[in-house]
C-alpha cells in the first residue's frame, strides 16, 4: 500500500492585506480568507494524492482575531487523514504586523477534499503515515470528525459512527 507522510503535504501560504481584501472596518474579510484557506488546503490534498481534487465539505470556522489591512497572512495546511478518496487537511492561520514585528493567530480550520480521477469520479488516494504524537493525535481525531461530518451531511447513521459514540459513553 502507497503511504504518506503528513509532512509531504505541507503547504506554506503568504498572503498581504490589501484595502481591496478588507470590510468597512479595514479588518481582512473572511470570505476572502476562507478563499485562500480553500487554496492553500487543495494545494495541500493534491500534494499528498498528485491528482486534482474538489472540496467536499469545510467545518465550522471562529476567527479569534481580525487581521489588519496592511498586515501579512501566513496559512500553514497539511493532511491529517486519507480515508479511501477522501483527506482532512488541517489548517493554521496567522496574521503578522511585520512593523511591530507580532505574530497573531487568527484563527484553525478543517477541509475535506474527495480526489477525481479522469471521469471525474472519486479514486483512491494514498494513506497517510503518521510520525509525531500530535500527528497521531491529529489522525485518531480525524475518525471521529468524519463522523459528525457524515452524520450531518445525510450520508452516515448516528448509530454506525462507533468512535464518535464511544467519546460520549467513557
Ligand atoms: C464530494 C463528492 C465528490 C462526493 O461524491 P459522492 O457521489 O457523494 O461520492 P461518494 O458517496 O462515493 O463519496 C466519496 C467520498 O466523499 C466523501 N464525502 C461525501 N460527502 C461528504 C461530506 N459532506 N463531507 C465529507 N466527506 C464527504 C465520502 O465520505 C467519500 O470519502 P471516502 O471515499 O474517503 O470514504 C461530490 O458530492 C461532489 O462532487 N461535490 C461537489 C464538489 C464541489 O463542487 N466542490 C466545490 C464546492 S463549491
Amino acid at each position: 500500500m502507497v503511504t504518506k507522510k503528513s509532512t509531504e503535504s505541507l503547504i506554506i501560504m503568504t498572503e498581504l492585506v490589501l484595502p481591496n481584501d478588507t470590510n468597512v472596518f479595514g479588518n481582512l474579510m473572511g470570505g476572502r480568507l476562507m478563499y485562500w484557506m480553500d487554496i492553500a488546503a487543495a494545494l495541500s490534498a493534491q500534494r499528498h494524492c498528485n491528482a486534482p481534487v474538489v472540496t467536499a465539505s469545510v467545518d465550522n470556522i471562529s476567527f479569534e482575531n481580525p487581521i489588519k489591512l496592511g498586515n501579512a497572512v501566513h496559512i500553514e495546511a497539511k493532511v491529517t487523514r486519507a480515508f479511501t478518496s477522501s483527506m482532512e487537511v488541517h489548517m493554521k492561520v496567522w496574521g503578522e504586523d511585520l512593523k511591530k514585528r507580532h505574530k497573531y493567530k487568527s484563527n484553525e480550520a478543517y477541509y475535506t477534499f474527495v480526489s477525481l480521477d479522469d471521469n471525474n469520479k472519486p479514486q483512491a488516494v494514498p494513506a497517510l503515515e503518521t510520525v509525531t504524537e500530535e500527528e497521531q493525535k491529529l489522525y485518531e481525531g480525524a475518525l471521529r470528525r468524519r463522523q459528525i461530518r457524515l452524520i450531518l451531511g445525510g450520508k452516515m447513521k448516528p448509530d454506525d459512527a462507533k468512535e464518535l459514540k464511544a467519546l460520549f459513553m467513557s
